[in-house]
């Protein structure tokens, strides 16, 4: 099927990629805006949406000179349309409409959470279906059984807060700094992750989760002791996400009688909690599949390897593709 353009700008990542036959990455260009949000301890709508807006250029020609095509090898055009921020969607989707329609490319919209799992399809092997997915980012916790291509169903999410957002609310209120999830890892390395018990929220309710009361607890325990070590705090909040986590997808691999469990989103960037699952599951016959950081967190290969299957089984949304900053599973 050639080559697949991905764009993808749905949060603070501006990301060009080339993929050639679905799973060989010729490129994959990242520009992380974090040091321009850092300073505010989190994503600012408005600063995300102006810096794809600057970089967006730059960032294709690195994609296509790093891939060693130019726009007349591309087969088609991959892009992001929900869900994430509004005014960052739209940058990557009127760059994407605009080479389309120039270059008379096909044009694929493709889910970000659709394309968090299709990450772990950019290598010559892939997770054995069916499976279930579970994707810890930002802004969502979801379980997904996945049963093939074309049967993707979302089976439990978060009532409240992101385990990524818990590990970036945690941080600011430490004053680590934004994102949580790399400094709060980090810091953990140096803590005893028995050292304080946190609760684990809802293990008895389905495939819920919920993660603004581990937050709150957090608070309310380093408010009342103020002699808490940080790295003891962060080993200890660190440990009950992956508890947490772990539970819900065995629970649910159980539920769908699957023996795969895919970990896709930035918290797998974690190392800690990546071999908390291996060490759990693998044991009890789950095979855990992860791949490297940089295919966690966001990133326009992912999208370009979904975007592969949904031509494949002809499955991709109608246009003229609209930015849906709330699309669902
Ligand atoms: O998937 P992602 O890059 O973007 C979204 O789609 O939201 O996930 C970003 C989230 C942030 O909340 C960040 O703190 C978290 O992933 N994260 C981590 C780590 N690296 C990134 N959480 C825990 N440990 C990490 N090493
Ligand atoms: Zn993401």
């Amino acid at each position: 099927m050639g080559n697949i353009l991905a764009i993808e700008t749905s949060c603070d990542e501006t990301s060009i990629s080339v993929i050639k036959n679905g799973d060989t990455i010729l490129s994959n260009i990242i520009y992380s805006q974090i040091k321009h949000h850092k300073k505010f301890g989190g994503v600012v709508p408005e600063i995300a949406s102006r810096m794809h807006a600057e970089k967006i250029h730059s960032i294709l020609d690195l994609a296509l000179q790093e891939a060693n095509l130019d726009l007349d090898n591309i087969q088609n055009i991959a892009v992001t349309y929900g869900p994430g921020l509004e005014g960052s969607l739209l940058v990557g989707l009127t760059m994407a409409k605009t080479i389309s329609s120039v270059k008379k490319i096909p044009l694929i919209g493709v889910n970000h959470l659709v394309g968090h799992i299709y990450a772990h399809f950019l290598s010559k092997k892939h997770p054995p279906f069916p499976f279930v997915a579970l994707i810890a980012s930002g802004g969502h916790t979801q379980l997904i059984e996945v049963q093939n291509h074309t049967k993707i169903k979302l089976i439990g999410e978060t009532r409240d807060d992101a385990a990524g957002e818990a590990f970036d609310k945690v941080a600011k209120f430490l004053n680590l700094g934004y994102p949580g999830g790399p400094i709060i890892e980090k810091k953990a390395k140096e803590g005893n992750s028995n050292a304080i018990k946190f609760p684990k929220a809802l293990l008895k309710e389905g495939f819920e989760f919920s993660f603004s009361g581990l937050k709150t607890a957090v608070i309310q325990t380093c408010n009342k002791n103020k002699n808490l070590k940080v790295e003891d705090i962060c080993a200890s909040f660190q440990h009950t996400v992956a508890e947490t986590l772990k539970i819900k997808a065995q629970q649910a691999c159980t539920f769908t009688k699957s023996s795969d469990l895919v970990l896709a989103g930035g918290v797998f960037a974690n190392q800690y909690i990546i071999s908390y699952f291996k060490n759990q599951l693998e044991p009890n016959h789950i095979n855990v599949h992860t791949i490297p950081p940089v295919l966690c967190t966001d990133n326009a290969a992912m999208i370009g390897a979904a975007a592969h299957y949904m031509i494949k089984h002809n499955i991709y949304p109608k246009l003229p593709l609209k930015s849906t900053p709330n699309l669902k599973i």
